[in-house]
């Protein structure tokens, strides 16, 4: 039973208002979460709700989304026992009544879905991995550490959104992230070596001005032999371009750097370039949300080369992953609980793709909170393969650090998903 239902706004790690939740049950159980906040956000993800009131915060305060929770939610849950989590989840999307969560807010009602999670976990004497993935939830993931940022993330000349390195070669979770820590340092005396610029952007990768996308790529794998290792080999590559920033009137337009402008065949022609030319695993969003077309034959051409996440085409909403499978958009999607809205229907997006082949990879967003749910949840699914940031910031550390403690905590039962966990 639930006895008590907080909330209060906070900050992420933009400095931009949140939701915090608290909820308590019986045995006094608690459970508290904060909701985090995209930037290159997909066009149908669930609605975030602010206050639109210019004199707070820019009109990005978020005290309707925790009204609404201290008041209609906890109204309504208050010394009720929703049991299962789907009952709980379920109660919260009638009440909202919109097919968006855009009355209530996504933010807050993801709040309350987590914090009840992790009260029930508690109540359970578990931890959260287990409860939400049972006893088998004993793999973790291969880190993707975004360490070169641009697009929207980053004020530089750089189109394409994340560079991230992938050291899967590894034994450990603990060894890969520390094999990637030293990819990121090793790039940092790199990039001062050139006289670029060594500030971070908002995921904690670097943000210098490059002459072009593929220097990018060019200085990170000199990072990764300055730091000892074989590129590809141990450490590979993954990429995030978030091709729906790029997308002008039907073509892909390299916004920050020359302003040039190329077809989607031409976009997959670059894509199939660049996959023979490095050593990359993963392609997420290598087109738009809006070209579904160019997205089911860019999967047809490059799909058995590289493991293809779609992020903003399915938004973790099972019936968009449904319309992808179908038209063989993807063969692997980008699972970020606040796209959708609550635990449950986070889960049953993963289910779904499991059951269709599909890879699953889990994911922070750019603006975050030093919640580590996501850290949980990727044990407790499975999947084998994170994004959570480069190799700083507390935010992003923190969901490091509940992996390292989770890896510790399962001892001899931990295994490390490495290479095996990126479709192809
Ligand atoms: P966002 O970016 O959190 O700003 O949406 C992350 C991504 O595109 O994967
Ligand atoms: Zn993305």
């Amino acid at each position: 039973r639930i006895t008590h239902i907080d909330a209060i706004e906070v900050l992420d790690s933009r400095g931009n208002p949140t939701v915090e939740a608290a909820l308590q049950l019986e045995d006094g159980s608690e459970g508290r979460a904060m909701t985090p906040s995209g930037a290159s956000t997909g066009m149908h993800e669930a609605a975030e709700l602010r206050d639109g009131d210019s004199h707070r915060y820019g009109g990005k305060g978020v005290q309707k989304a925790v009204a609404g929770i201290r008041d209609e939610i906890a109204g309504a849950l208050a010394n009720k026992d929703p049991g299962e989590q789907r009952a709980l989840d379920r109660l919260l999307c009638e009440l909202d009544g919109t097919p968006n969560k855009g009355r209530l807010g996504a933010n807050a009602i993801l709040a309350v879905s987590i914090a009840y999670a992790r009260a029930v976990a508690a109540s359970r004497k578990l931890p959260l991995y287990r409860h939400l993935g049972g006893d088998n939830a004993v793999t973790l993931p291969v880190p993707c550490l975004n360490v070169i940022n641009g697009g929207r993330h980053a004020d530089n000349t750089v189109d394409f959104q994340e560079f991230k390195i992938v050291p899967h070669h590894a034994a450990s979770f603990a060894e890969s992230i520390r094999m990637g820590e030293e990819v990121f340092h090793a790039l940092k005396k790199l990039l001062q070596k050139h006289g670029l610029s060594t500030g971070v952007g908002d995921e904690g990768g670097f943000a210098p001005n490059l002459h072009s996308n593929e220097q990018a790529i060019e200085l990170i794998i000199a990072a990764i032999e300055a730091a000892g290792y074989r590129p590809g080999e141990q450490v590979a590559l993954a990429l995030d371009p978030a091709a729906s920033e790029m997308w002008h009137h039907g073509r892909y337009r390299f916004f920050k750097s020359n302003q040039s402008e190329i077809d989607s065949q031409a976009m997959t022609a670059l894509w199939s370039d660049w996959l023979q030319r490095y050593p990359i695993v993963l392609l997420e969003d290598p087109l738009s949300e809006h070209d579904w077309d160019g997205w089911s034959e860019a999967t047809r051409q490059l799909g058995n080369r590289v493991e293809l996440v779609g992020d903003d085409i399915f938004c973790t909403n099972p019936e968009l992953l449904q319309r992808g499978i179908r038209e063989g958009v993807a063969n692997s999607i980008l699972i970020k609980p606040n796209q959708i809205g609550t635990v449950t229907e986070t889960l049953d997006c993963v289910e779904q793709a499991k059951a269709a082949g599909y890879g699953c990879y889990v994911s922070h967003r750019s603006g975050e909170t030093e919640d580590t749910f996501i850290a949980d949840l990727v044990v407790a699914i499975g999947c084998g393969h994170i994004k959570t940031g480069s190799g700083c910031r507390g935010e992003r550390t923190a969901k490091f650090n509940r992996l390292l403690r989770i890896e510790h905590e399962l001892g001899s039962r931990a295994r490390f998903a490495g290479r095996a966990a990126f479709v192809r």
